[in-house]
């Protein structure tokens, strides 16, 4: 029996929970009240789960020996603020909860959510001491995610039958790879050789504007994201839990790849199986892709070089 807990701690219920990857969920926050409300109404589900067990604390022992530990915790983007802006604050939550988790659970893999997420995986990665196949930042999961149902809309298909990535920066900088945007095998950038580009009659560089200011809008409309970002959360979980070896576009330590000599993590597609990250795909590149990447990690790193007690 697999003993797996998870760690959401931001409002669950307003998060989609993967009904059966877990037999087990944990959950941790500073709230008590709100946590012991998240833990009933999850147990009140239970009927409808196959997680047999669900507990909370506000001390990290309730998630001892989980498998895999997925970070929510932190404060969340305020209307029109950037993600990097909330760099300082959710580091000085991280350096509280990291060690705790580790020290509890020495052999999980830990997704990161919170944001400015590829800054806040290499905090993660850096106080956990865990080899960085087992720190991933969610990244452009949701970005990808967002990219494929926005074309594929505008293509009238179903968003699994667009294959197309978004890499880099999971926020403002995101680098969508025009390039290797297809349909069937079908390039679309052999039918347009101008699409994402200032000089496309079509105008397909607005479906990466709009994903960039997706979240935005969302949180302008509700105050916050949770549905996609739960769902593709559950997706990078079933992957790991279920040693698929699926590919996603997930924050990755990529010093050494792309001509990136920083230590940033940022989103490169990622074979995820039981052992986390068990490779990264060295995907082709246009050169202005690659410089786009560059200076994803550049924004990165102008951020990380100056964060002190790591
Ligand atoms: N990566 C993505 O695609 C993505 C998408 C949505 C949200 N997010 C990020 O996830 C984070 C959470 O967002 P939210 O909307 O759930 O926010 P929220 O404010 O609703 O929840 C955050 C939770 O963290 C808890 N918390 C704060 N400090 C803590 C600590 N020291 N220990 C334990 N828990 C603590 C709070 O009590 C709160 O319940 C934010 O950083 C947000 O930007 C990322």
């Amino acid at each position: 029996r697999a003993s797996l807990h998870y760690q959401l701690l931001a409002p669950l219920c307003r998060r989609p929970c993967p009904s059966d990857l877990c037999d087990e969920l944990a959950l941790v926050d500073v709230i008590e009240d709100k946590l012991k409300g998240e833990m009933m109404d999850l147990q009140h589900g239970s009927l409808f789960l196959k997680t047999h067990k669900i507990v909370a604390d506000k001390d990290y022992s309730v998630t001892a020996n989980s498998r895999i530990v997925v970070v929510t915790a932190g404060v969340r983007q305020q209307e029109g603020e950037s993600r990097l802006n909330l760099v300082q604050r959710n580091v000085n939550i991280f350096k509280h909860i990291i060690p705790q988790i580790v020290k509890y659970s020495p052999n999980c893999t830990l997704v990161v959510v919170s944001n400015p997420v590829d800054v806040l995986t290499y905090v993660t990665w850096k106080l956990s001491g865990l080899p960085k196949h087992r720190v991933i930042g969610s990244g452009t999961n949701l970005d990808s995610a967002r990219f494929r149902y926005i074309m594929a809309e505008k293509l009238g298909i179903h968003a699994t039958s667009f294959n197309g990535y978004i890499l880099g920066e999971h926020g403002d900088s995101s680098v969508p790879v025009w390039s290797g945007a297809n349909v069937a095998g079908v390039s679309l950038q052999k039918l347009n050789p101008a699409i994402g580009t200032d000089q496309d009659s079509e105008n397909w560089k607005d479906a990466h504007k709009m994903v960039v200011d997706s979240a935005y809008e969302v949180i302008k409309l509700k105050g916050y994201t949770n549905w996609a970002i739960g769902l593709s959360v559950a997706d990078l979980t079933e992957s790991l839990v279920r040693n698929l070896s699926r590919v996603h576009p997930v924050s990755t330590m990529v010093k050494g790849m792309y001509g990136i000599n920083d230590e940033v993590y940022l989103s490169l597609p990622c074979v995820l199986n039981s052992s986390g990250v068990a490779s990264v795909v060295n995907m082709t590149l246009t050169d202005q892709e690659v410089a786009q990447l560059k200076k994803s990690a550049d924004t990165l790193w102008s951020i990380q070089k100056d964060l002190k007690d790591l």
